[in-house]
């Protein structure tokens, strides 16, 4: 595992910096044509494809995690955008496993629109991922990577804490991503 300071010096790498961007740039051009074809009547009312680009950190823990065998796994997918860019920067190699509940007028329509389009071979979990642990480990899963993102209030946490532990502890790498509000 690296330290903070090697994965910044990591992170630092002109090439890599170049390399995440790129695919970043063209995922979100996927989406955008994907979104361009989407039925009206399949369409969420929010538009955001995702929320912010600190996400492409998930694309260089990718990179560092190559040779590290194991499943790709997201709590809270939404469209799918920070799923498909762990996956291309994985070259599509790794297991993707993605749990969300799509409870949105229209999410889980839309989001499978992209998933047709960009994550053919990807599993959802469709669920609360406080209820989903067991589901999750009929999959036998073995995690390279985990990203947090689903529900942010503490209430979350701690409800997924006991579902989620064991797998974050068996982790290679976990990825966080919390919200800046206090809740
Ligand atoms: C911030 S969005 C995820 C963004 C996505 N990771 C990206 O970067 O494109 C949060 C997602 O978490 C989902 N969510 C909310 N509560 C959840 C829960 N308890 N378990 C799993 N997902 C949850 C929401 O449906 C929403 O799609």
């Amino acid at each position: 595992m690296p330290t903070i300071q090697e994965l910044n010096q990591f992170i630092a790498d002109p090439v890599l910096q170049e390399s995440v961007t790129q695919v970043w740039k063209l995922v979100g051009e996927h989406f955008e044509q994907a979104q361009a074809t989407l039925p009206a009547e399949q369409a969420m009312a929010r538009r955001e494809l995702s929320f912010h680009d600190h996400v492409r950190l998930l694309g260089y823990l990718c990179v560092l995690l190559e040779g590290v065998p194991g499943d790709l796994v997201e709590i809270g997918v939404w469209k799918g955008k920070s799923l498909v860019l762990m996956n291309e920067i994985s070259n599509r190699q790794r297991r993707v496993i993605g749990i969300d509940p799509f409870v949105l007028p229209n999410q889980f329509e839309e989001f499978d629109h992209y998933r047709r389009a960009l994550l053919p071979d990807a599993l959802f979990i469709r669920g609360f991922s406080e209820f989903c642990g067991e589901h999750f480990y009929k999959m036998a899963p073995k995690v390279a990577l985990l990203h947090i993102d689903g529900g942010h209030t503490g209430r979350n946490v701690l409800l997924d804490h006991p579902a989620w532990y064991p797998v974050a502890l068996s982790s290679s790498m976990i990825m966080v991503t919390t919200s800046t509000r206090p809740r």
